[in-house]
């Protein structure tokens, strides 16, 4: 099983952006993860097509764009030309989310599917086989620095089973509060890719050892208990 560590840049210096882009990836990062926010789907502003394509200049990892935003399909097209890989958009919220998934692919990008703390995982059953990725917030979207809500592993064990059983190239993907007291129990509970800001961008050891902290935590072989 490969795990992939995808950093948030909602937690790096933008006056420094491109070094520390550089940095994580130098130290192994998987892909890079972009926030953007709208100040309507969720309460803060982030950032957008300016900075996807100044991103996507100074590095080839795959850029992973997170929509926390009203209208996905609006900007998908922009986005896509200003360099993202992969869409994730959000259950909540879109009345058409089978159209939304289905622009993504159209454009020639992967697609996932986000589902925030208090949404429960049947609500995906009838667009599963359409995902590339199902996403756990494992906090409530908007901000970083929030408190990993432990109430979510339990859907995540959930939904690991229903992709091994129908599934198995579609990955799962946790976002907020990750970090090294919480990387296992989200890798334990069935998860493969693991978004972190804070723990990364903002860690008092700095962002190449907070890389390989927990790089080194995926690497170990955990008994299931
Ligand atoms: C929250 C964002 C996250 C955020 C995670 O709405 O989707 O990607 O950057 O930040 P941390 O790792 O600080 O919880
Ligand atoms: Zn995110």
């Amino acid at each position: 099983m490969s795990f992939h560590l995808a950093p948030s840049i909602l937690a790096a210096d933008f006056a420094n952006l491109g070094n520390q882009i550089k940095t994580v990836s130098d130290a192994g990062a998987n892909r890079i993860h972009i926030d953007v926010m709208d100040g309507h789907f969720v309460p803060n502003i982030s950032m957008g097509e300016p900075v996807i394509r100044s991103v996507r200049s100074i590095t080839k990892l795959p850029l992973e764009v997170h929509l926390m935003i009203s209208n996905p399909d609006f900007f998908m097209e922009e986005f896509a030309r200003a360099g993202a890989d992969s869409f994730i958009v959000h259950y909540e919220g879109n009345n058409n989310l089978h159209r939304t998934i289905q622009k993504a692919k159209d454009l020639g990008k992967k697609i996932g599917v986000a589902v925030n703390p208090a949404t429960s995982t049947p609500v995906l059953e009838e667009v599963l086989l359409e995902l590339d990725l199902i996403l756990v917030m494992t906090v409530n979207p908007g901000f970083g620095s929030q408190h990993f809500l432990h109430s979510t592993l339990s859907k995540i064990v959930k939904l690991k089973k229903i992709i091994e059983q129908y599934t198995p190239h579609c990955e799962l993907e946790v976002d907020g509060g990750i970090d090294a007291s919480t990387i296992l129990l989200t890798k334990e509970a069935g998860a493969t890719v693991f978004v972190a800001g804070t723990s990364i961008f903002k860690s008092p050891l700095g962002i190449t050892k907070a890389m390989q902290e927990l790089t080194a935590l995926l690497n170990t072989s955990t008994p299931k208990s």
